[in-house]
């Protein structure tokens, strides 16, 4: 199975997305921290990335879809992926098809989480994630045990350089002009199923998992 896991920045994808991965066992491919990674070793592609990444503004579709690439033709999930973050324009949703075409695969389903914009800035401004693991927090929501120290590996908790206030409104901003119009594109293929983003991350969680278990 394909599946895409959709919806504006901060909306819940990244923590769904590694409950999903973990109960169907996808291999996860989330763009944002494969360019995060990319940062942090200071590659030449982390460092092209940075400069967009910090204003809130999209990587160039080339430089995105050519991660892709790599990754799927380098990589064989017997039980699918899961996209988190990609596609994020209409030239990469087509470039995604014609991909997975060549592998004789194709976009399942489409999970769009609608959260609305008042939620999103709360979500994104309590974000923490663990700088050794990866692992996400909230400060309210999903607080880890001790403040700034990782549950699960004792790593500091840090917040993201594109969580300021200033820059989530940017990548707003973005979503609605570049990315939202990807809706169209899946809802014309029958494959879009939107999600109700409020409530707890396992209200969540329910919703997705009875949707990903209905046939149409
Ligand atoms: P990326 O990392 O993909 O960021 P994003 O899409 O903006 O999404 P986020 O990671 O901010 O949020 P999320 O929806 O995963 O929410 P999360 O689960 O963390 O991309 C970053 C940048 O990389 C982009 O701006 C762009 O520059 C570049 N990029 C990436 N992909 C690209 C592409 N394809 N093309 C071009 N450029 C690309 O949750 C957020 C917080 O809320 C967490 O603290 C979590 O604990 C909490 N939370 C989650 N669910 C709930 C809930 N139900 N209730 C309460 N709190 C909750």
């Amino acid at each position: 199975m394909v599946l895409i896991i959709f919806g504006p920045p901060g909306a819940g994808k990244g923590t769904q997305a590694s409950m999903i991965t973990k109960n169907y066992d996808m291999l996860h491919i989330s763009t944002g921290d494969m360019l995060r990674a990319a940062v942090k070793e200071g590659a030449e592609l982390g460092n092209l990335a940075k400069s967009y990444m910090d204003k809130g503004e999209l990587v160039p579709d080339d430089v995105v879809i050519g991660v892709i690439r790599e990754v799927i033709k380098n990589t064989n999930s017997v039980n699918g992926y899961l996209l988190d973050g990609f596609p994020r324009t209409i030239p990469q949703a087509e470039a995604l098809d014609r991909m997975l075409n060549s592998e004789s695969l194709k976009v399942d389903k489409v999970v769009s989480i609608e959260v609305p914009d008042g939620e999103i800035i709360s979500r994104i401004g309590g974000r923490r994630v663990c700088e050794k693991c990866g692992v996400m927090y909230h400060k309210l929501y999903d607080p880890p045990k001790n403040a700034d120290v990782c549950d699960k590996c004792g790593g500091s908790l840090y917040q993201r350089d594109d969580d300021r206030e200033d820059v989530i409104r940017k990548r707003l901003e973005v979503y609605s002009r570049q990315t939202l119009p990807l809706k169209t594109y899946y809802r014309d293929a029958s494959i879009l199923r939107e999600i109700d983003g409020l409530g707890t991350i396992d209200d969540v969680r329910r919703r997705i998992s009875d949707s990903l278990n209905q046939r149409t």
